[in-house]
């Protein structure tokens, strides 16, 4: 090709989105049939079709189907799919029907959370690989249903806490975990985010054309639709999500199971709750939390914001490892490690360390599940390592809803002593026709 073609091609790519550069298609083309990994997208407006983007960037992986029962995004997905690849795949608005193929090794769920169990279990039971965005589940039964359906199956799960695959967690993790700063004993963790606070309130409007909101509540209570409960939004109400606590909860506290010497469930749980902006506000999920978890090496001290968006150490968000020599902060970004002074000797207890400029890790964390579609080998953020991470988060959640300061988790018995009320939203009623998966 000469030079200006090849620089139109090019071009025409970057128009249509580049995220195949002509030598990942070159090498796209010399992958054979059996090396080949195929995937479907269940869920693909937004973050769906963004880990979708991150499995299509690796040559072996093709994309064979998008399901949404949102025909809108389902037309423009596939068509951004077909421009970049040349290939189309093929159009679900059912994920079952779409699980009946024979020709698909796994699926990517980027649905709103209260679709998670349902489309996963199904998935493993239908020997596919699943690639599913956190919270692995909108509840905490429904994380169980999931860990046992990998397991009973044998099938790989990947749980999109991609922060496991970033530089700056697992350089963070390896200064906690070498003893660089010392015995820890607090990992404080903040999360302050103006979305935390929900959409102004809107009136109801007709469905939009196109849109099956009857299969997108699926599981869910029946409603009239309104914008505030659909695309996006959908994750500040209990019947589809966890609001801020879940959302980025999830995220920053796997980061601190992560550094326990046996990753382990909460027992007691500590919540404060407050709803401190809500007017004209539409969403039932709290916009202001703190919660302790004493855990056997130190206690994690959780603190969010919805509504401000500036915190400690002038970052929205952020983990602080809190050391007898020093303290390591760590976000998307970098970290650093501010060292405790030693008055005697003069000197700073612990080395001062610092990285700067790092960013999402989506890729990385793409690049473990399908290498793990082809080892069997078990993921970097396995089923158990989904469940744990979401406890943290359904716990203060049902604390913050039932108005319960303290609660006591029993992981062997999977349930809370001494509260009903507590146990009650252990998993959620689903609304017929459909029922809590069976294994
Ligand atoms: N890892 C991360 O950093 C990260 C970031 C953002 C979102 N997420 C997670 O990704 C998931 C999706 O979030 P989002 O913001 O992209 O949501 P979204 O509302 O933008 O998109 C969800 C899509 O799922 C579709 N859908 C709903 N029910 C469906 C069903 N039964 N079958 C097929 N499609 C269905 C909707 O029509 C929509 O197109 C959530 O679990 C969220 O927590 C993860």
């Amino acid at each position: 090709m000469n030079d200006r073609r090849s620089f139109l091609k090019q071009s025409s790519l970057i128009a249509g989105g580049l995220w195949l550069s002509p030598s990942l298609l070159q090498a796209r083309q010399k992958i054979s049939p059996n090396e080949q990994i195929r995937v479907a997208l269940i869920g693909a407006n937004n973050m769906g079709f963004g880990i979708l983007r991150h499995h299509l960037a690796l040559p072996e992986v093709e994309c064979v189907a998008i399901c949404d029962v949102d025909q809108n995004v389902l037309d423009k997905r596939i068509k951004e799919v077909e421009e970049a690849t040349g290939k189309k795949p093929e159009r679900y608005t059912d994920f079952r029907k779409l699980l009946e193929k024979k020709d698909l090794d796994a699926v990517i769920i980027g649905t709103p959370d209260h679709w998670h169990c349902l489309i996963a279990v199904a998935a493993c039971q239908a020997g596919k690989d699943v690639y599913v965005e956190k919270p692995m589940a909108n509840s905490i039964g429904e994380c169980d249903l999931m860990t046992q359906a990998a397991a009973n199956y044998g099938r790989i799960m990947q749980v999109g806490q991609q922060q496991r695959a970033g530089q700056a967690f697992i350089e963070s993790r390896e200064f906690v975990k070498s003893g660089h700063l010392g015995k820890i004993r607090k990992v404080n963790i903040w999360s302050n985010f103006n979305y935390g606070l929900g959409n102004e309130v809107k009136p109801a409007t007709p469905t939009p054309q196109g849109v099956d909101y009857d299969f997108w509540l699926g599981p869910a209570p029946k409603r009239d639709f309104n914008p505030n409960r659909f695309h996006g939004s959908w994750r500040h109400f209990w019947d589809y999500g966890g609001g801020l606590m879940s959302d980025w909860g999830v995220h920053l506290l796997d980061m601190a199971i992560w550094v326990e010497e046996n990753p382990a469930a909460p027992s007691t749980v500590l919540t404060y709750a407050k709803n401190v902006n809500k007017e004209n506000r539409d969403r039932d999920t709290f916009d202001t939390m703190n919660v302790l978890f004493p855990k056997k090496d130190f206690l994690i001290n959780y603190d969010m914001n919805g509504g401000l968006q500036s915190g400690p150490y002038n970052k929205p968000y952020g983990i602080a490892y809190v050391g007898e020599l020093g303290t390591l902060v760590v976000n998307r970004s970098g970290y650093e490690i501010y060292p405790e002074w030693d008055g005697t000797a003069k000197a700073a207890k612990c080395e001062v360390k610092k990285l700067e400029g790092t960013t999402e890790s989506h890729n990385l964390h793409v690049a473990n599940f399908v290498d793990c579609i082809k080892t069997r080998n078990q993921p970097s953020c396995p089923p158990e390592a989904g469940r744990l991470a979401a406890l943290h988060a359904h716990i203060p959640n049902i604390a913050a809803r039932i108005g319960a300061e303290q609660l006591i988790w029993d992981d062997a018995k999977r349930q809370f002593i001494g509260n009903n009320e507590a146990n009650k939203l252990i998993l959620p009623e689903y609304r017929e026709p459909w029922t809590l998966p069976k294994l």
